[in-house]
């Protein structure tokens, strides 16, 4: 009997429903190919759930993402939802999907077409060869410490535990043992006692357990610095909640586009949950030009990590190359094509028919 995957979709708000029908229509088209099926299952979480129960993640959605294979979700929050006084908020169902599913380890590849190697803001020449994967710590940090809010005074709590920081070391350590073999970690230790913890049980989990990867510690702030002189240099990144999330946006940048970057969320038992890295893009939303290629390539994880069906996900990841190769761009894309290029700027939609196309091409020369 051919195998069945069951995935929960969580389209949440704003562009997140754009993007996540185009994956959903591209994982329909591939199954057959690969002799499975998928079996999906829509819910609500974020703004829209707030909307229909008064919950940005009702118990419904849980209970299904805790039962499913994997979760796929597009994005969540919103000008609507984002009033300073409301008491609930659609972030607050996406840390709490995090939380409950145990996915400490948000694995984030940054990784460049070379065909968007002039939609970047940087040289292309700085730019040729980079290939990251930054390893964001997903449910501690200051996302999840202490914090009140007043009118005088508000605080929110850094804290970070051994245990927290050694597992999701060893996920980046791992990985960098598949890839070159070079660890950065990133913390604000010269300030921060929770950043000494931090590079204490790093260095220590690395001099015992992976000898045999390099590892360097740096500051946040000259990371965001060097991130940007010389980002081929990098191998794998690792940091606390906060550092990972704003790193990533900007290695975004690298990519040529928020909509570029997908990223898998991981923890020891549980199914992963996959997102791109971007928002819901209110300032987009509606207009059918948003970029579902980060969505994609969060699929193409899924198939990777959660199924283990590395060639899916490569016939997806070749169907992306393809696409942009033939020149296909949505708008956030299109700025500044190579002078040789020929561009043709498309919408989600047609994005997203042209690699279902390529998609049945790959496949067939597989
Ligand atoms: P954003 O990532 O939504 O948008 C930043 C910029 O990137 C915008 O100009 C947007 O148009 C562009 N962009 C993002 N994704 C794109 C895509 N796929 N195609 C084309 N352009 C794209 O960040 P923001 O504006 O700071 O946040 C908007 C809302 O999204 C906020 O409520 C925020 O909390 C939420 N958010 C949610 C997630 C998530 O659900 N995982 C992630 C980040 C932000
Ligand atoms: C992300 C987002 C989220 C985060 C928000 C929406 C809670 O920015 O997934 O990168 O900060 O983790
Ligand atoms: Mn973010």
């Amino acid at each position: 009997m051919a195998t069945t995957y069951n995935i929960v979709l969580l389209p949440g708000d704003g562009i997140g429903p754009e993007v996540v029908r185009e994956t959903q229509l591209l994982l329909e088209e591939l199954a057959p190919s690969f002799g499975f099926t998928f079996q999906f299952e829509k819910h609500q979480m974020g703004g829209c759930a707030i909307d229909a129960t008064g919950q940005p993640l009702p118990d419904e959605t849980l209970a299904a993402c805790k039962r499913a294979d994997a979760v796929l979700l597009g994005a969540v929050g919103g000008p609507k939802w984002s009033d300073p006084t409301a008491s609930v908020r659609p972030e607050q169902g996406l840390l709490a999907l995090r939380k409950a599913l145990g996915l400490y380890a948000n694995l984030r590849p940054v990784k460049i077409f070379p065909q968007l190697l002039d939609a970047s803001s940087l040289k292309a020449e700085v730019l040729d060869g980079v290939d990251l994967l930054v390893v964001r710590e997903l449910t501690g940090g200051i996302y999840f410490g202490e914090s009140k809010e007043g009118d005088e005074t508000s605080y929110s709590t850094m804290l970070y535990t051994r245990p927290e920081i050694e597992r999701v070391v060893r996920v980046a350590a791992g990985a960098a043992r598949q890839r070159r073999n070079y660890l950065v970690s990133v913390d604000k230790a010269n300030v921060l006692g929770v950043s000494r913890l931090w590079r204490r049980v790093t260095s220590e989990v690395m001099a015992e357990e992976f000898p045999d990867v390099e590892l360097e510690h740096q500051y946040i702030d000259a990371m965001a610095m060097h991130l940007i002189r010389r980002p081929a240099h990098y191998d794998v990144v690792v940091s606390g909640n906060l550092f990972g999330d704003i790193l990533t946006d900007e290695a975004a940048m690298l990519a040529g586009s928020m909509g570029m970057l997908p990223s898998a969320s991981l923890g020891d038992s549980s199914n992963g949950l996959y997102e791109p890295i971007h928002g819901s893009a209110p300032d987009i939303a509606g207009q059918g030009i948003a970029n579902p290629l980060a969505t994609i390539l969060s699929a193409a994880m899924m198939l990777r990590h959660s199924f283990n069906q590395d060639q899916a996900a490569e016939a997806i990841e070749l169907a992306v190359e393809r696409t942009l190769e033939a020149g296909y761009r949505t708008p956030d894309l299109a700025g500044v094509a190579a002078p040789d290029q020929t561009v043709e700027v498309v919408g989600a939609e047609a994005m997203g028919a042209v690699v279902r196309e390529n998609m049945k091409e790959v496949i067939e020369m597989l």
